[in-house]
């Protein structure tokens, strides 16, 4: 073994997170879920989500049998909907070939809709006794600044080189701490703005560190300027019910229940309708300005892909975050109190 891992073993024995709710367990289902809940969100955000989804779909049979509308709502709020969207299908797929049991060679658990190569060795080291190396965001800014890697990772060579790194250091004894470690120290030392150097069990042989560059690696993505879009939603409401279009499944809000939405409006629609105000949501990629406008309906009208919904109810929906923001804002728990102060 490396000095390098013997080092973060015997730091995450110590120091390590020891009691997140997907540590206590081997099942690989349990572990997998963690884990695609884990894909570009953090603990902090993930621990409520994960005790809800795993109460209501405690194994694969539970998850392959929901609809999809019932696991989409179970991520409404956790963002990157395709990763619920696999989750479900790849259950499936588990149903369908696997005879229900998670597999436990590896290129059939990477055979998995939503499980690249990291996600797979991460789940075959905590779950099935099968060390492999990962390399998730984390592992990479670890790497890039300890082994003094330059270059954006996420470029085929620089990510090439980091396998390979990952690969020479994995150990082949305690690889469960190993990789939490690895993981552990990404999160709480070698963080990306104002990383505790002091602290690293590492920092000895830290190239970065030595060399005075810790906060210049990993280097940055290229960056272009992010895209923009500007979009009106059409709140359209008849008493306490709101009309709901389901989206195509494709797309960052695929499968979720939205508000039409509109690009343009003509001038009399933008002069006549009443506007709700107007907010930014910032996605990793771009930015959605969009204007909520509320449109009172006498009648309910029926619309393709659509159906109108107590507001109330709504709120609980496989929504995404914009579309629960609006209706908290125009929903009567609000109008209730605000007719009972005036009473
Ligand atoms: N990020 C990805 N996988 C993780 C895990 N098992 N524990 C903590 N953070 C993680």
């Amino acid at each position: 073994m490396t000095i390098f891992a013997a080092e973060i073993i015997a730091w995450q024995k110590l120091h390590g997170r020891h009691d997140l709710p997907w540590q206590s367990t081997r099942d690989p289902y349990a572990i997998w879920v963690s884990e695609i809940m884990l894909q570009q969100t953090q603990v902090a955000a993930v621990i409520g989500y994960y005790g809800k989804f795993m109460a209501r779909f405690p194994d694969i049979k539970s998850l392959a049998n929901a609809t999809q509308d019932e696991v989409l709502q179970h991520w409404s709020g956790l963002g990157y909907y395709s990763r619920a969207r696999n989750l479900h299908s790849a259950a499936q797929k588990i149903v369908d070939d696997f005879g229900g049991k998670f597999p436990d060679k590896f290129d059939d658990i990477l055979s998995l809709s939503g499980i690249g190569r990291s996600t797979a060795a991460a789940i075959s080291t905590f779950a099935l006794n099968q060390p492999m190396p990962i390399l998730d965001g984390n592992v990479k800014r670890v790497f890039a600044r300890h082994f003094n890697v330059t270059g954006w990772p996420g470029l085929p060579k620089i990510e090439a080189q980091m396998w390979q790194i990952a690969t020479r250091e994995n150990p082949d004894v305690d690889a469960i701490a190993y990789t939490q470690g690895l993981m552990d120290l990404g999160a709480t030392l070698c963080t990306r703005s104002r990383p505790k150097c002091s602290a690293c069990p590492v920092n000895a042989s830290c190239a970065a560190l030595s060399l005075d560059i810790v906060n210049q690696l990993p280097t940055p993505k290229p960056r272009k300027a992010i895209p923009e879009r500007s979009i009106y939603f059409l709140v359209h409401k008849n008493d306490n019910d709101i009309l709901l279009e389901k989206r195509a499944n494709t797309g960052i809000w695929g499968g979720l229940w939205s508000f039409p939405e509109v690009e343009t409006l003509s001038k009399s629609d933008q002069e006549n309708l009443q506007m709700l105000p107007k907010f930014t949501h910032t996605f990793t990629h771009f930015k959605l300005h969009i204007q909520p406008v509320l449109i009172q309906s006498a009648v309910q009208t029926i619309m393709p892909n659509s159906l109108w919904i107590g507001i109330d109810e709504a709120i609980e929906a496989a929504i995404p975050t914009p579309v629960r923001k609006i209706l908290l804002s125009i929903s009567d728990r609000k109008g209730l109190i605000n007719k009972k102060a005036g009473q």
